[in-house]
């Protein structure tokens, strides 16, 4: 009996030219270099200047579409999980449609869930795709979180940046079994109990702002080693894997102390797990695809292997997805 699974045909990342380094932080808040990378992980971060969400998503979008070998016309769905949109309305996802030139009808739309929000897009574009609704789906994970961050508070304006990464998933014919290609399960989380401890200020029907970015660290930290675990292993047992037999742990880059957490509890050697929060600090909802398009573009993830993909955040919200590529 044929078996549908939505296989990761292309992939695609891009971030702003503008980098600020450590000690460009220090110049803006009372911070140093030292501080950021043994606490954090972060040398670095990409912020935007002209470019709005929709640009960044469009970069990483058509790098997608390229090494997909498709055209945009091809695409029968875009989801783009992002808490930064261009507009409050319409959605992003739409401007991105237009930009890349899909064909009118084509389905689009936002989805807010945080830094957990490519996981729970992937979740949609899989379920949509293996209930035959779509054939080939663009995925986008992009954040413009400059225009969020409160840039006299040194708690949170060194952890984050903007950037942007995209897969296309495309329907194939598989066998319904743990050794098929494409993705092998989802499985997303959310709980309100813990809503203030990373939120943005304000909003559209409380401030009638945006707010900016405000979090107990120490409160997130806690839940996030725990929820990253939760989120691999029950993704693992959906798939009908073991955690100790995949190729790569690509978890959400939001502290290199999480990550090397994560691995840790899940018993993992270090060199399976997948790290790049040097460069980008934590780009919420692009961290994940901008780390695994930046790993095959440079040969590290290849055709084949087997990914655990683990995220938590604001919500707080965590999910997580096993795919062999
Ligand atoms: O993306 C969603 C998930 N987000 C996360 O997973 C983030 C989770 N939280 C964290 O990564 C960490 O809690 C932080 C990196 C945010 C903070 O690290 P921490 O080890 O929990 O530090 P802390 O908040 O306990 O602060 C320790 C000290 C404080 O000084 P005092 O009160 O001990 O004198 C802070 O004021 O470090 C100080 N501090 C800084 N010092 C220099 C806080 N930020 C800075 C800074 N530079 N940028």
């Amino acid at each position: 009996m044929k078996f549908i699974r939505s296989k990761i045909i292309g992939h695609g990342h891009y971030t702003p030219k503008k980098v600020l380094t450590n000690d460009d932080m220090a110049k803006i808040v009372d911070t140093n270099d030292e501080w950021i990378t043994t606490r954090t992980g972060i040398k670095s971060r990409c912020v935007v200047e002209e470019e709005v969400n929709s640009d960044l998503s469009f970069h990483a979008a058509e790098m997608a579409l390229k090494t997909a070998k498709i055209s945009a016309q091809d695409i029968n769905l875009i989801v783009l999980a992002t808490i930064t949109p261009d507009n409050t309305t319409p959605a992003t996802a739409i401007r991105v449609g237009q930009k890349l030139g899909v064909k009118s009808g084509t389905p689009a739309f936002d989805l807010s869930a945080a830094c957990s929000g490519f996981v729970y897009a992937l979740t949609m574009a899989d379920n949509m795709i293996r209930l035959g609704q779509v054939k080939t789906a663009l995925v986008i994970g992009a954040e413009t979180l400059s225009k969020v961050t409160d840039w006299t508070d040194r708690n949170t304006c060194v952890l984050f940046g903007d950037g942007a990464g995209a897969v296309v998933l495309q329907a194939v014919e598989e066998n319904g079994t743990n050794q098929d290609i494409g993705i092998l399960s989802t499985k997303i989380f959310a709980d309100g109990n813990n809503y203030d401890h990373l939120k943005t200020t304000g909003g559209v029907s409380t401030t009638q702002t945006t707010g900016f970015i405000t979090m107990d660290g120490k409160e997130v930290f806690k839940a996030a080693i725990g929820c990253l675990a939760q989120a691999a292993e029950e993704a693992a047992q959906i798939a009908g894997i073991n955690v100790k037999d995949i190729d790569w742990l690509l978890p959400h880059q939001a502290n290199i102390r999480i990550i090397d957490g994560v691995g840790k509890k899940l018993e993992l050697p270090e060199e399976k797990v997948i790290v790049n929060i040097a460069p980008h600090g934590n780009t919420s909802a692009a961290s994940i695809p901008l780390a695994l398009s930046e790993k095959i573009t440079d040969g590290t993830i290849k055709k084949g292997d087997l990914i655990i993909l683990t995220a938590m955040g604001a919500g707080f919200t965590w999910g997580g997805a096993v795919i062999r590529l």
